[in-house]
This record gives structure tokens, C-alpha cells and sequence, in this order.
């Protein structure tokens, strides 16, 4: 009997603790909530109350402190003020949701370490997605959605491991999509401002999930181009399979009709080729890869697709205009470079090239134009007279493209790869070095191919460098490449580039000329002779260019040490490297007018090679005095004595 009585009393004593028991910190940091932040009437906390039965508010068993609070819809506004529901440190649950809450998420939220559920949704929340969520690392799901969060979604949303549901749809999110590794079972980031392709672990949610963002592309989008933004989505987001289907159709009809309408023209141009082979005496031209048609116009696949809908018609029309030159050889559009393969050669001061692979098999280099200052008039004006050069030691320029967003070049595909990779690639690991002939055969070519651009093309180069020298073959046919693109940057874009090739006068005004292309043209030959990198740091001292190195090194002692090493096994040709080294520094002089023409260079060049031409074999060119028969160096420049400055 007694010990019932004690029994009653003790649970009468424990629920009496219980009803008293209040979570005092968390009580005053709700009334510091709630006094701040107008509400409406149905919110009624009693302060003399328990914080543990005010409305919305639940504690834990023991009612030490709040473990959850629900506000939705209770018609709160403003900001949330600080150090008021941040200082509830046992949170678990906080719903806020269908407010009218503002400004941005406080950062002592951070504080509520032990969260596990976030609802802060259709409020008008604004700034960037709040720094202090990403240190609620027990947060299992976190709604933002339809607030106006702005900014990047960041990458340290990694650090909530344990999230499976991730809602940020209806706000100003921008960027690209970080990608997320959590768990995920649940994620919506549609209607934001969101670009770029989505990260694969993403890629599993469906559509709907990221629709209505400007840009966004890869599954379970439409697949990321690498030259082109994915097409923007309608807002309606389900008209894009329909529209490709029917632009594809165009494209198909264009091609027809121009194969078709170009058969004759090709003929006629592969007679005009005939005949000009015929009369070029003893270029031994490559066989050019088979035409299969020429066109000169551009190809508008997708004007008259303008018929539902006005803007996004002529965008697609803006966004398929890819321009071929006269006498091309190539028959693909627009559509098949958007499905073509592509792999990054390479990224360079002007911009990203591509190795393009079209599904016919073509294979074509893409490079993607960055920071192209000229309008649309000026561009297509330098386009003509690039598109002109034709000579067989130019990449010929094949069509371009431009819209606002982006400036594509196509070119050949040259298989053999730059010069600089032949000379600088994997060096000393057991590959064939570029041999004495080669290196002839690559200057005479490219100097061959700059003439060409200077003289027939009177066009300035402005970017000679070992990189844009490109080979065809394993025959080494040179190709110059990139040329004439400086006037499309204005003063802006040459500063970036390779600065050991770069004129004196160059650097200081940024002005090219057929000159400073000389000089670059000089450096490339002394890097073919020392097989040293004009901007590695392996000559030694600290900001020593190529140029004056060798002229350092030749001035103490006049010594074959200059020469790349890996040319030292042909002692045969000792003569030709001298005369080739003078020819370089006669067009490394820190003088313009000093520097010869391009024509001159090519003709001394040739003055070098004549004679294994006519020797025939060059193994068999050992005669000493081969090198200086029936062609006598021309003056000055062929003396040791004018390498010394
Ligand atoms: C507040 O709570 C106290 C004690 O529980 C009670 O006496 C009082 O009537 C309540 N006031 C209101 C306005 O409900
Ligand atoms: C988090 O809480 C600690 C102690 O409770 C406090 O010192 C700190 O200022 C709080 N952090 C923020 C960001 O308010
Ligand atoms: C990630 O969480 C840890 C705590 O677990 C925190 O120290 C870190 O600052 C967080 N990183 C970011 C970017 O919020
Ligand atoms: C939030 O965005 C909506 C729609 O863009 C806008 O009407 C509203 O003024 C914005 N609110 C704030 C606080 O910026
Ligand atoms: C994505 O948008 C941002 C601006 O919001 C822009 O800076 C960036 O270039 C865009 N990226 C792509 C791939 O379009
Ligand atoms: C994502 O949110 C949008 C807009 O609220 C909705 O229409 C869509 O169904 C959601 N998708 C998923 C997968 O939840
Ligand atoms: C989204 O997927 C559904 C079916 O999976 C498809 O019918 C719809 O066209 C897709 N929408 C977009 C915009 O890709």
C-alpha cells in the first residue's frame, strides 16, 4: 500500500516536473522571433505559458528544449531577425514555409547543427544560397523552392552527406550545376537560371526536374554540343523533339539540293584543278581529298522553319548559318557538326580547337573563338579574305560561323599534329627525334606557306609559333595555321600569347606587321635548330629569349652547342645548320627593316636545299663542297661575324 502511494506520487512528481519543466533559452529566443516578426493573429504564444504547448512548437520527451517548430502560413514577414531561431540548438525540424519572409537566411543558422529538416519554401528569401545551410551536415532534406535565391548553387552542398531530398525549384539560381554525390531521392531544380551540361550523378532524375532553366543540357536533357549551347527549352519545355525533328528534315533537303546543284561546279572545278596541277612544274601537291561539293553561299537550313514561332524561329535560322568557302570540299551543315564527335586538340590564347569526327567520317578541326571584339560585318570581311589563301602549305580555311554567343573556324585536320608536339613532345623517351631532313622540309614549307599569306593573301599572320605550324602527314607537309585572326580582337587578345616569339616592337605596341611575323618566323627556325621551346624555361637564366640565348652562346664561342642535341648524329649537314642558324637571326634583328622579307627568306631557304634536289638521295650528300655550289650565300648575313649584335 505504502509503496503504491510512493509509486503515485513520484509519477505524480515526474509529470508535475514535466508540466513545469521549461526549455527557458529556447523559449526566450522564440518570443525574440515572434515579437520581431509581424504575424498574424492566429499566432498566440503565451508567455506565461510553456514554450512546449505554444502552437507549432513540440519539445522533446523530457521538454528540455524545442524539437521542432512549424510555421507554415501564418503569414509571417521581413527578414528573419538573427540570433533568434538560430539559437535553438536542438532543432530538428524548422518549417517556415508559405511565408512572407525576406531577405537573406540569417548565419547563425549554422548553429542548428542537429537539423534534419529545412522547409523554407514560397517565401521571397533572397541572396545566394546561404552559406550557413552547408553546415547542417545532418540535413536529410532541404526545401528552398520558389523563394528568390540567386547565384551559384554551390559546390559544398557535398558536405550535407546524408540529404536524399534537395528542392531549389522556382528561384534565380545561375551556373552551372554543381555535381552532387549525396543520396539523393528527390531533387528539382527546375525554373532557375541554371546552365552548363548536368553532372551524371544527376542525370537519373527525370526531366521535369530541370526544366525551365536557360540553358541546361545532357540527360536527361537533350546532349551537351561542345560548340553550342544546348537549345534554350520553351517554357512549355516539350516542343524541343519536334523542332530538331523538323530542322533535320530542312538540313536533309539543303544537302540534297546542294549536292545536287553543285555537281557541275565541281566538275568544273576539279577540271580548273587538273589544269592548274598540270601547270605548277614540280609541287609535288597532295591528292586532295575527293570533292564532293563546292558551295559559296551560306547554308540557311531553318529560315523557313520560322513559322510557329517568330523569335525562336529566326534564332535556329541565326543558329544554322555556317558559311563555306568557295571551292570547298566538305558537305556536311550545321546539324552534322552539332552531332559530330568532338575532342579538345587544344586551348589557346584565341580559343578551344576541337578534333571534330561527322558521322559521314569527315574529320575537321573546329576551333571556338573566344573574345571576339568585331561585329558581324567586320568578322565576314575577314573571313573572305582568309577563306581566299589557297596554297598547300596554308590549313586552308574551310567555313566559319558566326552568332552571338559563338565564333567557330573549320579547318583541315592535319593527322600529324603540331610541330611543337613533334619537336618538344615526350622528348628523351625513346621516340624517333625529327631528323635533319624533316626540319628542312617543315621551314621550307612553312616559310613557304607564310610567303604565300603575305604576298598572295596580303594577309599579317600574327601568330607564328611552333603550335600553329601543323603537319599533314608522315611526310612532314608543313601547314601554317591560325593566321589573320588578330583584327578580330582588337588590342586585347595577343598580349596572352606565347611571349617568347613575340617582335621587340610587339610587345610594346601590339601592333603586328608582315615583319614581327618575320621575327616570330626566325624564333620558330632557331627552335627547329636547338630543338629548345621559346618559352622554357631550360635556356638558363631568367628571361633570356630564345634569340638572344643562341646569340650568347654563339658570340663567346662559335661552337656547334646551340644545335639540338638530337641533331648532333648527322655531322653531315653541320654546313646546313650554320647557314639556316644565320638565316634565322637575320630575321630575329631587333630592327624591323633589318629583318628580310618573307620572300627573301624563302629564297635563301630554297638556296640551302638546291642542292640535295639535285643530288637527289640525301644520304649520299656527304661532298663537302655541295653546300656552296653554283649558290653563293648572299652577303653579310652568311658571315658568323653578324650573329654577334
Ligand atoms: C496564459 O497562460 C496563463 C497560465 O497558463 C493563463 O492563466 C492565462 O489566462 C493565459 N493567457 C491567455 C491570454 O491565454
Ligand atoms: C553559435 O553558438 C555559439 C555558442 O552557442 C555562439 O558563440 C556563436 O556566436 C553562434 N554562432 C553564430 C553564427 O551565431
Ligand atoms: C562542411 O562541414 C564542416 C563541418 O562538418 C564545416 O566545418 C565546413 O565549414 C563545411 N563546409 C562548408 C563549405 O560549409
Ligand atoms: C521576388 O521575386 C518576385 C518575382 O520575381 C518579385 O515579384 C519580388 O519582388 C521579389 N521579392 C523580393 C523581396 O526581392
Ligand atoms: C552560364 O551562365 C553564366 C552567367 O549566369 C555565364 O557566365 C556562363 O558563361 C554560362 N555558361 C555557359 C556554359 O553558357
Ligand atoms: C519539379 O518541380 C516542378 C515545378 O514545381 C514540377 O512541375 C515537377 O513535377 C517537379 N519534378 C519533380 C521530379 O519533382
Ligand atoms: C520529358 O520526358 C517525357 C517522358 O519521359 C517526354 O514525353 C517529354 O517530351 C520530355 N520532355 C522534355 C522537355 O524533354
Amino acid at each position: 500500500m505504502a509503496l503504491l502511494t510512493i509509486i503515485v506520487f513520484l509519477l505524480q512528481l515526474t509529470s508535475n516536473v514535466r508540466v513545469n519543466s521549461e526549455p527557458t533559452q529556447d523559449k526566450q529566443a522564440l518570443l525574440a522571433f515572434l515579437s520581431q516578426t509581424p504575424h498574424s493573429n492566429r499566432l498566440q504564444w503565451n508567455a506565461s505559458a510553456s514554450a512546449c504547448d505554444w502552437v507549432g512548437v513540440k519539445c522533446d520527451a523530457s521538454r528540455s528544449f524545442v524539437y521542432s517548430l512549424r510555421l507554415p502560413a501564418v503569414d509571417l514577414v521581413g527578414p528573419v531577425p538573427p540570433a533568434t531561431i538560430g539559437r535553438l540548438s536542438q532543432l530538428r525540424i524548422l518549417s517556415l514555409r508559405s511565408n512572407g519572409l525576406t531577405g537573406e537566411i540569417p548565419g547563425d543558422f549554422s548553429n542548428l547543427t542537429l537539423l534534419r529538416n529545412l522547409y523554407l519554401q514560397k517565401n521571397q528569401f533572397s541572396g545566394e544560397f546561404p552559406p550557413s545551410l552547408t553546415r547542417l551536415t545532418r540535413l536529410t532534406r532541404l526545401d528552398l523552392s520558389s523563394n528568390n535565391f540567386t547565384g551559384q548553387i554551390p559546390f559544398s552542398v557535398n558536405n550535407l552527406t546524408h540529404l536524399t531530398g534537395l528542392f531549389l525549384e522556382h528561384n534565380s539560381f545561375s551556373g552551372k550545376i554543381p555535381s552532387i554525390t549525396a543520396k539523393l531521392v528527390d531533387f528539382n531544380v527546375s525554373f532557375n537560371r541554371l546552365n552548363g551540361s548536368i553532372p551524371e550523378t544527376l542525370s537519373t532524375f527525370p526531366n521535369s526536374s530541370f526544366a525551365g532553366n536557360i540553358d541546361l543540357c545532357g540527360p536527361p536533357l537533350t546532349a551537351c554540343n561542345p560548340f553550342f549551347p544546348a537549345p534554350a527549352p520553351s517554357p512549355s519545355s516539350n516542343s524541343t523533339p519536334t523542332k530538331t525533328h523538323k530542322s533535320k528534315k530542312l538540313s536533309t533537303g539543303a544537302i540534297v539540293a546542294i549536292v545536287v546543284g553543285s555537281v557541275l561546279v565541281a566538275a568544273l572545278l576539279l577540271l580548273l584543278l587538273l589544269l592548274c596541277l598540270r601547270r605548277r612544274r614540280r609541287q609535288p601537291a597532295k591528292p586532295p581529298k575527293p570533292v564532293a561539293a563546292a558551295r559559296a553561299v551560306a547554308v540557311e537550313a531553318g529560315t523557313s522553319s520560322s513559322k510557329e514561332d517568330i523569335t525562336g524561329g529566326s534564332a535556329e535560322a541565326e543558329r544554322n548559318k555556317l558559311v563555306f568557302f568557295e571551292g570547298g570540299i566538305y558537305s556536311f551543315d550545321l546539324e552534322d557538326l552539332l552531332r559530330a564527335s568532338a575532342e579538345v586538340l587544344g586551348k589557346g590564347s584565341v580559343g578551344t580547337s576541337y578534333k571534330a569526327v561527322l558521322e559521314e567520317g569527315t574529320t575537321v578541326v573546329v576551333k571556338r573563338l573566344k573574345d571576339v571584339v568585331v561585329t558581324k560585318k567586320e568578322f565576314e570581311l575577314q573571313m573572305e579574305v582568309l577563306g581566299k589563301i589557297k596554297h598547300e602549305n596554308v590549313v586552308p580555311l574551310r567555313a566559319f560561323y558566326f552568332s552571338k554567343d559563338e565564333k567557330l573556324l573549320v579547318y583541315d585536320y592535319m593527322s600529324a599534329g603540331s610541330l611543337s608536339a613533334l619537336l618538344h613532345g615526350s622528348r628523351g623517351s625513346g621516340r624517333t627525334p625529327l631528323d635533319w631532313d624533316s626540319r628542312m622540309k617543315i621551314a621550307v614549307g612553312a616559310a613557304r606557306g607564310l610567303a604565300c599569306l603575305h604576298v598572295a593573301g596580303k594577309v599579317v599572320h600574327g601568330n607564328i609559333k611552333s603550335s600553329n605550324i601543323l603537319l599533314r602527314g608522315p611526310d612532314h607537309d608543313a601547314g601554317v595555321s591560325d593566321f589573320g585572326l588578330n583584327p578580330l580582337f582588337g588590342n586585347g587578345a595577343p598580349s596572352n600569347r606565347v611571349a617568347g616569339y613575340r617582335a621587340p616592337e610587339v610587345v610594346e605596341t601590339r601592333k603586328v606587321s608582315f615583319k614581327s611575323d618575320v621575327y616570330s618566323f626566325g624564333v620558330l627556325l632557331l627552335e627547329l635548330l636547338t630543338g629548345k621551346a621559346p618559352n622554357q624555361a631550360s635556356l638558363g637564366e631568367e628571361g633570356i629569349d630564345l634569340p638572344r640565348w643562341v646569340q650568347s652562346v654563339v658570340r663567346e664561342e662559335w661552337t656547334a652547342e646551340v644545335f639540338d642535341a638530337e641533331l648532333m648524329r648527322y655531322h653531315n649537314f653541320e654546313e646546313e645548320m650554320v647557314q639556316l642558324l644565320q638565316i634565322a637571326m637575320a630575321c630575329v634583328s631587333v630592327v624591323p627593316d633589318q629583318r628580310p622579307s618573307m620572300q627573301d627568306v624563302v629564297r635563301m631557304i630554297e638556296d640551302i636545299n638546291r642542292g640535295e634536289t639535285d643530288d637527289g638521295l640525301r644520304q649520299s650528300s656527304d661532298d663537302p663542297s655541295k653546300g656552296s655550289e653554283g649558290h653563293t650565300p648572299p652577303p653579310e648575313s652568311r658571315t658568323p661575324r653578324s650573329l654577334t649584335p
